[in-house]
């Protein structure tokens, strides 16, 4: 990091740190060991990267809304982790992070590195579908992990990202987030978050992992896509929807940076324990929070359609269906189509 950049940062730390107050040019210039002007020019340089910082003659300077910007020195400061996003490439727009991030570890980059952009012109989704991406308004990103497994355990890495990102959600900002096994977020049965996960291996060891994820964070109900499986919803319609609260009382909480720094710290935590004790370790919780444990789901499993109730996870994250005429199938990977609660009059397929 430059020295110009780093005073910005400390700049941008101190007026956060004091959002409710104006603080003068002399206070900062002295804090930080440069003059007045240099600290006119650090802010001008801030407000350039659209950061709202109000400026009065003789009193000083004032943060009036927080960033939204998923640059660098937005995130990095918030971050808790060791690996995770240590190497961070930051994209004003891209086609798809998924891909570049996949570039990237063809090419060695880390356990950890994150591909993070504003906006995605080729966002993708699970079954060849395309992720809207509009600028600015969600989080597109896409984590490179490198696990020492077996390629047959690819699939436990997209549900350690879905729990990290529904307890992050849940833990940090009160909202009832679900899974929908393996890849999707819903609140109250609208989706608001998916994950794609693609591999790279050798016959009997995971070269890398990239796991794209897309969370809708400040659309509005005319920013969301209307033509999907499920109906869509954002956090920012869910907060106001459901008055939920974060857990801390800073203003800026909502903020993109803010939820994607709690994701990434959640989901690092989550990804030692899987490591060190493999996903038994989280099946309870994957329960828990399951949008599907105890529904009649429809899933697609490559060209079949299975029904049934879901009724339990395995021990490597698999689901148990119990189907009609008491036969049980156990799905290793597919695609919710359609879930439903349980019809108490109608004779459940048994569970033995
Ligand atoms: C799905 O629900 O079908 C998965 C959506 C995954 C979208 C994310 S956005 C970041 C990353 N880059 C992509 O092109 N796709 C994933």
């Amino acid at each position: 990091m430059t020295g110009r950049s780093s005073t910005c940062l400390a700049i941008l730390a101190e007026l956060k740190r004091r959002c409710h107050e104006t603080v003068s040019g002399n206070e900062l210039a002295a804090a930080l060991g440069i003059s007045r002007t240099a600290v006119w020019k650090h802010i001008r340089t801030l407000q350039s990267r659209g950061y709202q910082i109000e400026s009065q003659r003789k009193r000083g300077y004032r943060l009036k809304a927080w960033s939204h910007s998923l640059r660098p020195e937005e995130v990095i400061p918030l971050l808790r982790t060791r690996c995770f996003g240590r190497t961070y490439e930051y994209h004003e727009t891209i086609e798809s992070t998924n891909d570049r991030a996949m570039d990237l570890a063809r090419t060695g980059a880390p356990h950890g590195t994150v591909v993070v952009a504003e906006e995605q012109t080729a966002g993708r989704g699970r079954l060849r579908r395309p992720w809207v991406s509009l600028r600015g308004l969600g989080l597109y990103l896409s984590v490179i992990l490198r696990p020492e497994l077996p390629p047959r355990y690819g699939h436990e890495t997209t549900l350690t990202a879905s729990l990290a990102l529904a307890r992050s959600l849940r833990d940090l900002y009160g909202l009832p987030a679900r899974i929908k096994w393996p890849n999707d977020i819903l609140i109250s049965g609208k989706k608001v978050a998916g994950i794609l996960t693609e591999m790279h291996s050798d016959p009997d060891r995971i070269q890398f992992v990239v796991v794209g994820v897309g969370v809708n964070v400040l659309h509005s109900s005319m920013d969301l896509p209307s033509d999907t499986l499920y109906p869509a919803t954002s956090l920012a319609l869910e907060r106001e929807r459901l008055g939920a609260q974060p857990s801390g009382e800073e203003p800026w909480a909502w903020s993109r940076p803010h939820v994607l720094a709690g994701f990434l710290n959640t989901w690092e935590e989550l990804d030692e324990i899987y490591m060190a004790q493999g996903l038994q370790a989280l099946r309870e919780d994957l329960i828990a929070v399951s949008a599907v444990i105890g529904k009649v789901v429809r899933v697609q499993v490559s060209e079949r359609i299975l029904e049934g109730v879901a009724r339990d996870l395995t021990d490597r994250g698999a689901l148990v269906l119990d189907m009609e005429g008491g036969r049980r199938e156990t799905v290793w990977v597919g695609d919710i189509l359609h879930l439903r609660e349980v019809q108490q009059d109608a004779p459940e397929p048994s569970s033995s």
